[in-house]
């Protein structure tokens, strides 16, 4: 059994005294995870984030980080632990100055800063720019210098705050894989994104939370079963009045959407349903050109479980 480096119990978080925007969160995190934060705009992931980095303390509820006091450990928790913010700061300093500045806050010595900021400044694409005075990056680069720094220190888990928001898709997919070599060698990561398909290539498990509150927190296979719902049959059949073709197949009618030559059938079943429109189609001489089932996705199962519509179309 892997142990739990992170053990949340019934966290309440109030910034106003009045309103909880954190209501009762309880889970456990173990060494090597990925785990994934997701829910709408103003849901607390970035308050769950501060209270699990020390940055701020709860109103209620206790939490154990690497089996230390969250209350009392601050210190003995801020050394082991490394976030990358949602909100970039930076130094107004190089590139090079910036990443050393870090390196010396942890105590790296003369040789051992030298190494690993070579070994940034590739990984990240900044050597190009590494005399630069970071107020004179670009956005993205400057967000790659904030999450480059923050890995001048060896630590125990990572905390990043929606990391990839303004890299470009290289970038993105560089961060992600270097993450996941990261991870390979015993890091655990918690880290929150509005980028499902980024949740779905990362994590292990998802936590959706909704309104201050856990609405689902389980493995993504589990999840797409548990709340994937219905798969998405279409077809494209041409010269054939579609609404008619729909009349002749058992599935109720709020199952079914027609778009000009397209038929797009929802369903549990796709390969029964593909057999009854192959039937209908071969009485009314038409053919069908072309066919596509959509699995689910994590953004399906995202918007079954914060309980908005899922649209078809
Ligand atoms: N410093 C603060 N003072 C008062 N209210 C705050 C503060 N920080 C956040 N809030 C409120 O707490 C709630 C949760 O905010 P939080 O930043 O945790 O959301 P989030 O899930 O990270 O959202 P986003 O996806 O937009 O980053 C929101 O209603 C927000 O307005
Ligand atoms: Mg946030």
């Amino acid at each position: 059994m892997k142990t739990d480096v992170i053990v949340a119990e019934h966290i309440k978080h109030t910034y106003d005294g009045k309103k909880y925007v954190l209501d009762d969160l309880t889970f456990n995190i173990k060494k090597g995870e990925v785990f994934g934060l997701l829910g709408r705009n103003g849901a607390g992931k970035t308050t769950t984030i501060k209270i699990l980095t020390t940055l701020i303390l709860p109103s209620e509820g206790n939490v154990n980080i690497l089996g230390y006091d969250i209350r009392k450990d601050g210190l003995e928790i801020r050394k082991r632990i490394g976030l990358v913010q949602q909100l970039p700061s930076i130094e107004f300093t190089s590139v090079e100055k910036n990443l050393d500045i870090y390196g010396m806050l942890w105590g790296l010595s003369k040789k051992e800063r030298k190494e690993k900021i070579e070994e940034l400044l590739k990984i990240f694409d900044l050597e190009d720019v590494r005399k630069k005075n970071a107020i004179d990056l670009s956005g993205g680069e400057r967000r790659r210098l904030q999450i480059a720094r923050e890995f001048m220190h060896n630590m125990d888990i990572l905390f990043l705050d929606e990391p990839t928001v303004g890299l470009d898709v290289v970038m993105r997919r560089n961060l992600l894989n270097y993450i996941k070599k990261l991870v390979n060698k015993g890091l655990t990561i918690v880290f929150t994104t509005h980028l499902l398909e980024e949740a779905e290539y990362l994590c292990d498990r998802i936590t959706v939370i909704d309104k201050g509150k856990i609405v689902a927190i389980d493995t993504l296979e589990n999840l797409k079963a548990k709340y994937g719902g219905k798969r998405t049959v279409e077809f494209r059949i041409k010269n054939i009045d579609l609404s008619k073709l729909a009349n002749m197949i058992n599935i109720n009618s709020n199952d079914i959407k027609i778009n000009d030559d397209r038929l797009i059938i929802l369903t549990e079943n796709p390969y029964d349903i593909i057999e009854a429109v192959i039937e209908a189609v071969k009485k009314v001489n038409g053919k069908i050109e072309w066919l596509n089932i959509r699995d689910k996705t994590l953004e399906d199962v995202f918007l079954n479980v914060i309980g908005e519509e899922n649209d078809i179309s």
